[in-house]
């Protein structure tokens, strides 16, 4: 296997720069790039920053200094003559398809034999990232979580064609990188699917929340009376629509519209503000007004009660189904580790494995009330089998 030393870090953006920080802390040599001077410098600003703060906790690994690891940063805005001494390549600028085939082109055309290519894509076809790079076999993702100092998982992709070696090298390379926040979980991902595992399974639940959303417009249903009924983790349902984005949202829906059912299409509700400029926290507005800070619900309206946490638990349920019917991983453990790993929140099947048939139940029920065809069990959930798919 290629002894790997020099990385080329591609995008110095949020991504970019949590990568490429914890990359310097593992010991490699790290090359940050980006399309001009004042995004490179602001990368590796942040990188500085991140790494002074650390060795004033006296945090830093090995004894040495903040300046010991920077003096292994650098910068270019040349991807072509950055790269020529590359021994892997992990692609995190924006997400657009052209742009991400032409960092793989450029990559192809210049860098060693060896180097492999990942893309930290977030949705995007990995196999397609890479279908002009002139080696689709060194090609795979490496989808790392934000921020990336702080969340354990990393899921390391198969795309069509790549090699068994390349998909090894990338797995040694992730267990290399540290984690601030505990140990870090690789989740060896076997097909090139959209959202890969943990967006994945986190994906249709937001069908359900579309329809909720929609309804309380119809119904006149407020949104602090929602937010009443839905405070699942430290953010309600609106509040954490807002805080993710009414524009990632919707970009995210539209991609598994198209993709995986017409089921995901954005609702009426969450259209209507993406198509008004109210992205949510962003912007300042979304469903709620942010101009004084992280709205709080006016828990004086009363609850909904609309919104019922059975309905999530089971559709991930059978969404975590789906990826075992589709290959993109043989075992359950794995999807659960995926999600406590990426997300802090424990996955739907151990939690399952005695009480499925009920899930069966509960997802006909939902096909019934929402008519989201999306939701019918999946033959393996109906099967059972999936238990012994540990
Ligand atoms: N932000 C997240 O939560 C998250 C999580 C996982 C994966 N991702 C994925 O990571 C990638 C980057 O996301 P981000 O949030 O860091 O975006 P970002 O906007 O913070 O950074 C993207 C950077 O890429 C640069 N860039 C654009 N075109 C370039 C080119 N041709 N060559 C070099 N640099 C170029 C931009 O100037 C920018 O600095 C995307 O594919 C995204 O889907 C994001």
């Amino acid at each position: 296997m290629v002894d790997i030393k020099n990385l080329v870090v591609v995008g110095a953006g949020q991504m970019g720069h949590g990568i490429g920080q914890m990359a310097l802390m593992a010991g490699y040599n790290v090359t940050l790039v980006d399309i001009k001077d004042e995004f490179v410098d602001k990368g590796w600003n942040k990188i500085d920053e991140g790494m002074k703060k650390l060795e004033a906790k006296g945090t830093l690994p090995g004894g040495k200094s903040a300046a010991d690891f920077m003096a292994n940063c650098k910068k270019s805005i040349d991807l072509a003559s950055a790269v020529k001494d590359a021994d892997i390549m992990i692609e995190a600028v924006i997400e657009k398809m052209d742009v991400k085939q032409q960092v793989f082109r450029t990559c192809g055309e210049n860098a060693p034999a060896h180097c492999i290519f990942a893309s930290n894509t977030s949705t995007m076809s990995i196999t397609d990232i890479g279908k002009e790079s002139g080696r689709p076999d060194k090609c795979i993702g490496m989808h790392f979580f934000n921020p990336v100092p702080l969340m354990r998982l990393i899921e390391v992709i198969y795309s069509e064609h790549s090699s068994d070696e390349s998909i090894d090298i990338g797995m040694e390379f992730a267990k290399s990188i540290p984690c601030l926040r505990g140990e870090r979980y690789i989740a060896k991902v076997l097909r090139d699917r959209p959202g890969f595992i943990c967006n994945r399974v986190t994906a249709p639940p937001q069908i359900y929340q579309n329809y909720i959303f929609d309804r309380c417009a119809e119904e006149g249903i407020s949104w602090d009376q929602l937010d009443n009924d839905a405070r699942t983790g430290p953010m309600s349902i609106t509040v954490l629509a807002d805080y993710v984005g009414i524009d990632v949202l919707y970009h995210g829906q539209m991609y598994y519209s198209q993709t995986l059912s017409p089921d995901f299409a954005p609702g009426k509700v969450v259209t209507k503000l993406f198509n008004e400029g109210k992205l949510g926290m962003k912007t300042g507005q979304g469903f709620r007004d942010w101009s004084k800070g992280r709205p709080e619900p006016d828990k004086s309206a009363g609850k909904a009660r609309i919104y019922k946490m059975k309905y999530p638990i089971a559709i991930m349920l059978n969404e975590a189904c789906r990826l075992l019917e589709e290959g993109v991983t043989t075992s359950w453990e794995v999807i659960d580790k995926t999600l406590m790993a990426g997300m802090n929140m424990p996955g739907p099947m151990a939690a399952n494995v005695n009480t499925w048939q009920k899930q069966v139940e509960v997802l006909n029920e939902l096909v019934e009330l929402t008519g989201k065809e999306y939701f019918k069990p999946s033959e393996l959930l109906k099967s059972g089998k999936w238990v012994d798919m540990k």
